[in-house]
């Protein structure tokens, strides 16, 4: 449905400086897909979206909607952002304040290069306001909505124009925690009903988890990897998205044992010799990152998790509600791990803890 091939977009401000934002990314996104970019701040999120919308010219590579070109350095091509079949919803949702929420859906009907009936207004604004439930308000001046109506206004506003690709750059962030959290949810379920195909951008990881069928993660104007949230969070390929996504204890290693064709290895880390799941085809002396997350450290024993037992002390708890967040000191070094919060030693207490081979991740460094 929407095909970027090699896209590469550098920023020339003032004087010489230039900044590559967008370095050769590619990524396809199939019909009925919720695509996420995800990445933390500057990473090119924003531009590559403005690049698929026809807002940005890149200077390489190639944009396919439904097969044909909109965007092409190869064939020349340009297709202006009136006419890509797009609608997008921004972090800041640009509603007209001294219009009422019907005239804000009705807005781009009346005006511009797609103008319809009166008739096909009021049917295609009162659908649009239905689907977003905002349609027993459809008089009141858009400003008297709260945070989470003005967004679901803005959606309706881009849903009234049936686009074949729905764009959104971060649009919860303005959205206090609370109905973030609703929103999350209620955005994936919107965005399905219609079965419209969707590029979301955000730089929250929960958001990019829980809304998503794919995530891309994005780092220095590049995508680092690609995969559906479960794959992005267990079986993350490199450091960076182990750090990213989630919380990980990231330790530098020395593969000490590695078998051709085998996804077990051991790995010479601070901690001391850890039997680790490869990521990657790794060979013994490579130099690799062992990411282990805090929920997977756990204080008892199992039949799965007594490849890896680790001593230390309990070094300091913090409280965070549904967990307790530790540091365990183990040979100097700091541990995170998430525990139980009533199952919690008191701090300097000696502790033993032990981690599965298959939550011990060696990446390449
Ligand atoms: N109009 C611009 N001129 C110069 N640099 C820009 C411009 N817009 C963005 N940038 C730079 O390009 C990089 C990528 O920006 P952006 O795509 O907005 O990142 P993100 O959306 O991931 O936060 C950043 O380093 C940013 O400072
Ligand atoms: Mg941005």
């Amino acid at each position: 449905m929407i095909d970027v091939k090699d896209l590469s977009l550098t920023y020339h401000s003032s004087g010489r400086q230039t900044h590559l934002a967008v370095d050769k990314v590619s990524f396809s996104v199939q019909k009925g897909q919720v695509y996420t970019l995800l990445g933390p701040s500057g990473c090119g999120k924003t531009t590559t979206l403005r690049c698929v919308a026809g807002l940005e010219k890149p200077d390489a590579g190639e944009i396919l909607i439904d097969g044909s070109p909109v965007s092409s350095s190869v064939t020349n091509s340009w297709v202006p952002p009136s006419q890509r079949a797009i609608g997008m919803v921004f972090q800041s949702y640009a509603i007209w304040p001294h219009m009422s929420v019907f005239e804000n859906v009705a807005f781009p009907l009346r005006y511009g290069p797609f103008k319809v009936s009166s008739a096909d207004i009021q049917t295609r604004v009162t659908r649009a306001l239905s689907q977003v439930q905002l349609d027993h308000l459809k008089d009141r001046p858009a400003p008297h909505l709260s945070g989470g109506q003005q967004q679901r206004l803005a959606l309706a506003r881009a849903f009234v124009m049936e686009p074949k690709v729905l764009l959104l750059d971060e649009p919860l962030s303005n959205l206090d925690a609370k109905l973030r959290e609703e929103m999350r949810v209620e955005l994936r379920q919107l965005i399905k009903s219609i079965g419209m195909t969707a590029i979301f951008v955000t730089h929250e990881q929960i958001e990019a988890l829980t809304l998503s069928d794919v995530i891309a993660v994005m780092n220095n104007g590049k995508i680092v990897q690609e995969g559906t949230p479960l794959d992005i969070y267990q079986r993350p390929t490199n450091p960076f998205v182990a750090n990213f996504i989630g919380q990980s204890n990231l330790l530098n290693g020395d593969v000490v044992e590695a078998t051709a064709g085998q996804r077990a290895i051991r790995v010479k880390t601070p901690l001391g010799t850890l039997a680790c799941e490869a990521t990657q085809e790794v060979a013994a002396g490579a130099k690799v990152v062992v990411s282990i997350r805090p929920e997977h450290v756990e204080i008892e024993k199992s039949a799965e998790n007594q490849g890896n037992a680790l001593q230390g002390t309990l070094a300091s708890t913090s409280f965070i509600g549904n967990a307790m967040d530790c540091a365990l000191r183990v040979d100097g070094q700091i541990l995170k791990v998430l525990m139980h919060a009533e199952r919690t030693p008191p701090i300097g207490s000696p502790v033993t803890v032990y981690v599965s081979n298959r939550h011990c991740l060696a990446m390449r460094a």
